[in-house]
């Protein structure tokens, strides 16, 4: 195990992002820290206050996109270990916008593989046991019937624009490992949810609707099933693959917790009641959930079989769902100004008051 590290974090301003650098800065004092975001829509400062302060952490603002920024940053940092999280995430975006997600999840993870194989694989590199970890997603392998689970055999089969991207981003880390041996892991994660997760996800959504008294929209039949992990499982899920993975391997992480999404919004509206009491209408608030039309080629069921993981590198979820959720929705009672930030746009001014004058 590699005992410090500069890694390179990229898209640590978003929801899993942040989450895993403060897990980081928590228990590995010794690890240098970059993180590197655009600060998209996504990207969210707010997600790190407080991180700003601590010694080995640097900010950079750019795009993964551009590939002499990334390089340089590789020199100059002597990056030795990448985690990939930067990504165009949101499934309903990539149907009314896909292009973006082919810049910067095909593009973008290209640039990175291009910037640590010029540097990491160059005879005076210099560099030490580098490792090039990409997080992706079980939407990699398509829809589920009733029955089954992805394995990491299963074939990719990716029906959305944003699955087509991760996939073909997937590919090509694998690509670069076979072809010029460059040290690669990949992890295919089911749903996150937790503290930080922009509220176009189901799961904040649903809190900040059902808190403003909107309509809760549930799209078609209401059944469609995702397998939920509480985001600080999968963060410890990445720090044990950089840990004790395998090189050229790939894990799938999941949290063996299927829901359909009717009952994920009917358990948050149940929750809300039980802690603030009736809304003013005085009707539950599953009241407020109201069907409407299904996204465009809906991926019906998704199942993680994480058996490799276990068996593996003894790595499993350590928060069940009813725990998980419920701790969930007190960080997004606790957080409502985040909340707010986030829906009223004023988060993206946290950049110019924090390093305008870079
Ligand atoms: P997110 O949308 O919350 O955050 C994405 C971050 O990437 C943002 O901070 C954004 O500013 C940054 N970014 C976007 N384009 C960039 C670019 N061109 N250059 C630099 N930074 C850029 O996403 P998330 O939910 O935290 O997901 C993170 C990663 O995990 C993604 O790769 C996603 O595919 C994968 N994943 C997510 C889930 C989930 O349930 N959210 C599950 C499995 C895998
Ligand atoms: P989402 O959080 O967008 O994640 P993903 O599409 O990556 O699984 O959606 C989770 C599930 O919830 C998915 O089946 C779509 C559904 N959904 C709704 O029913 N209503 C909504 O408003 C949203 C955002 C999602």
């Amino acid at each position: 195990m590699k005992k410090n590290r500069t890694v390179l974090v990229t898209g640590g301003c978003g929801f899993i992002g942040s989450n895993f650098i403060r897990l980081l800065l928590e228990n590995y004092p010794e690890w240098r820290v970059i993180n590197l975001d655009k600060l998209t829509y996504a990207g969210n400062l707010l997600n790190l206050e407080g991180v700003e302060q601590v010694e080995q952490y640097r900010f950079v603002k750019g795009d993964i996109c551009s590939f002499e920024l990334i390089q340089d940053l590789f020199v100059e940092e002597k990056v030795d270990t990448v985690v990939h999280f930067a990504a165009e995430s949101h499934v309903d975006r990539s149907i009314t916008g896909p292009a973006d997600f082919i810049q910067t999840n095909i593009v973008g993870t290209f640039n990175l593989l291009e910037a640590a194989r010029t540097t990491w694989l160059s005879d005076s590199s210099g560099i030490d046991s580098p490792q090039f970890l990409h997080v992706s997603t079980d939407e990699v392998y398509g829809s589920l019937g009733k029955t089954g689970f992805f394995t990491e055999k299963t074939p990719f089969d990716p029906r959305s624009p944003y699955s087509a991207s991760k996939a073909s981003s997937d590919h090509l880390v694998n690509a670069y490992f076979h072809t010029y041996g460059l040290p690669v892991l990949i992890t295919n994660c089911s749903n996150n949810y937790g503290p930080y997760q922009f509220p176009e996800k189901l799961i904040p959504l649903v809190f900040h609707n059902s808190m403003i008294g909107k309509e809760l929209p549930v799209y078609g039949d209401g059944k469609n099933v995702r397998d939920w992990l509480y985001v600080k499982d999968h963060c410890e899920a990445i720090v044990e693959v950089l840990n004790n993975g395998l090189v050229g391997n790939c894990y799938n992480i999941g949290g063996n917790n299927e829901k359909q999404n009717i009952e994920v919004v009917s358990l948050i509206c149940e929750l809300l009641d039980k802690k603030l009491g009736l809304p003013e209408s005085r009707k539950p608030r599953t009241s407020q959930i109201t069907y409407v039309a299904d996204r465009l080629g809906h991926d019906r069921r998704y199942a993680i079989d994480a058996t490799k993981i276990k068996d593996q590198l003894g790595w499993q979820p350590k928060i069940t769902f009813e725990i998980g959720i419920e701790r969930t929705i007190d960080w997004y009672l606790a957080h409502q100004s985040w909340v707010n930030a986030v829906v009223d746009g004023s988060y993206q001014q946290y950049y110019e008051t924090m390093y305008g004058d870079r």
